[in-house]
């Protein structure tokens, strides 16, 4: 106990870091200040070890959320006009209680899934082929949006003294590749918010989505107030975005989804959290070892398929020369044992589905002055399980150092200097991750002022964020219409109308 009170203690005196931060807030310093994360499950704790097999084998075998995954199909658009109208009306219902009733059900929803951890971990590994080193970590952030946002809502009626407006109801459309965390985290905003959700999850992860569901609504989260919606055909997608009662479509995928929606109903309230093509920084300054092991966890955990992950390493100056760095990630990355999510011993996953178009083409050829020194191999019929590759000679500008691939590939560039690098980073189009391994205080500052993204990591892998700790949120082509980070002081107040309170003269 008095090692988390002094951990605790910590937490509250470490600055804010700029930029990796929305701007201060009173409000959201109050939250912050009794937050705590949650815990990780530890593999190694003996019980565990057993806890994980068990969940493992279930996963071989699963059927879990299919039922609540199936009956979410809408077939016509009068079943789809019947949904969004009784959501939006138990919205308002939803909306008018205090922030603080409302908090007390996101309370409940972070024990609800805890007691799903198991549950959860048993259907990404069945259905989106997540190991359970990376699917626990999403149990545990879906936890802290529901603890943080709770939190958050209590204020909600503060906020700059202006009257919060809840809109009666938002849509959800969240991707595969974290298919817990980034539901859970927009609907429990939305929720927080006072609006009733409508959350169609990614196709190739509905049960994932079913089982969340269940888990909010076990809560006490009333049915109406939380729709799960599968469209039958995209016409009805299309309709669910852009239907006039939706006042927020929260949407994390690819960029021209976004743009796709955006086509549908050109005053789309749309917060979008889009594409990333991410890169690590090494200096020679930088802890090698350290090094390494982030970027190798940044560019293979979960196949690649973060877009969040890192799929370039910039070495700089001697770092470049030398073969220390690149001969120890090449070491590294051989040595990663692939396998199924069902094998405990595998660290990295399948892909979601068999490559094919870009990625594909990423993992069997090589653009002009590239060669492998790791080559990825495809180890199964249907194209799902790779092993890694890493590339060398990829050139500034090329379809590899531009181009987003959501697939286990690194490709190394190299820079005389950390301008040059930090000019490497800036060129692609997106803006969402970027990471620096340093240990000189002046190429941070450096760096920290010119570097194009969202969020930025020094010492760190780029995946991975942790709610309040590092507010997530793109620049560039990786956001469209967003402006406040997810997990960050302010992103409710983007879920709310407003209008001004009226002055007491
Ligand atoms: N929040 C995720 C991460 O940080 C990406 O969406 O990896």
């Amino acid at each position: 106990d008095r090692f988390l009170a002094s951990l605790a203690a910590l937490d509250r005196a470490v600055p804010r870091p700029h930029r990796n931060q929305d701007r201060r807030d009173p409000v959201g310093d109050a939250v912050q200040a009794e937050f705590a994360n949650v815990p990780d499950t530890d593999p190694a704790l003996p019980g565990n070890v057993a806890w994980s097999r068990d969940i493992l084998a279930r996963a071989a075998a699963s059927t879990a959320g299919v039922a609540t995954a199936d009956a979410a199909v809408v077939r016509s658009e009068e079943a789809l006009d019947e949904i969004l109208g009784a959501a939006a009306e138990a919205g308002r219902g939803w909306g008018a209680l205090t922030g603080a009733q409302r908090a007390a059900v996101l309370r409940r929803a972070a024990v609800e899934l805890e007691r799903h951890r198991a549950e959860l971990l048993e259907v990404m590994a069945a259905e989106a082929g997540k190991t359970l080193d990376q699917g626990d970590p999403e149990v545990s952030e879906a936890i802290d949006f529901a603890n943080f946002y709770a939190g958050l809502a209590e204020r909600l009626d503060d906020v700059d003294g202006a009257v919060r407006r809840p809109v009666p109801l938002t849509v959800v459309t969240p991707p595969w590749n974290f298919p817990v965390a980034i539901p859970a985290g927009s609907t429990l905003a939305a929720l927080a918010a006072g609006s009733a959700v409508a959350l169609k999850p990614a196709s190739q992860a509905v049960r994932c989505g079913a089982v969340l569901a269940e888990a909010l609504w076990a809560a006490g989260v009333p049915r109406d107030v939380l729709r799960l919606v599968r469209a039958g055909e995209s016409r009805l997608g299309r309709r669910l975005v852009s239907d006039p009662r939706v006042g927020r479509v929260i949407l994390t995928g690819a960029f021209e989804t976004a743009e796709l929606f955006r086509s549908f109903r050109t005053d789309l309230p749309l917060l979008a959290e889009t594409s990333g093509k991410n890169a690590i920084v090494v200096t020679p300054s930088a802890d090698m070892d350290l090094a390494v092991r982030d970027v190798v966890q940044s560019a293979f955990g979960h196949a690649g398929q973060k877009c969040s992950a890192a799929s370039l390493v910039i070495l700089v100056g001697s770092v470049a020369r030398s073969r220390r760095f690149r001969d120890q990630l090449v070491d590294a990355v051989a040595s990663l044992v692939v396998g199924p999510p069902t094998d405990p011993t595998a660290q990295m996953g399948p892909l979601i589905g068999p490559a094919d178009g870009k990625l594909l083409r990423a993992l069997t050829t090589l653009g002009p002055g590239e060669s492998w020194v790791v080559r990825p191999r495809q180890l199964d019929d249907d194209g799902r399980l790779w092993s890694p590759g890493v590339k060398v000679g990829v050139a500034d500008g090329s379809e590899y150092h531009l181009t987003e691939y959501f697939g286990p590939v690194l490709g190394i560039m190299t820079a005389g200097t950390l301008d040059e690098a930090i000019s490497l980073q800036n060129r692609v189009p997106f803006g969402l991750t970027a990471g620096l391994h340093t240990r000189d205080a002046s190429e941070l500052a450096t760096w920290l002022d010119r570097v194009e993204a969202g969020n930025l990591y020094v010492n760190r892998g780029t995946t991975g964020a942790i709610v309040r700790r590092q507010p997530f949120g793109g620049w560039k082509r990786s956001a469209v219409g967003a402006g406040t980070k997810a997990g960050g002081p302010n992103y409710l107040v983007g879920l709310t109308d407003w209008t001004p309170a009226p002055s007491t003269a």
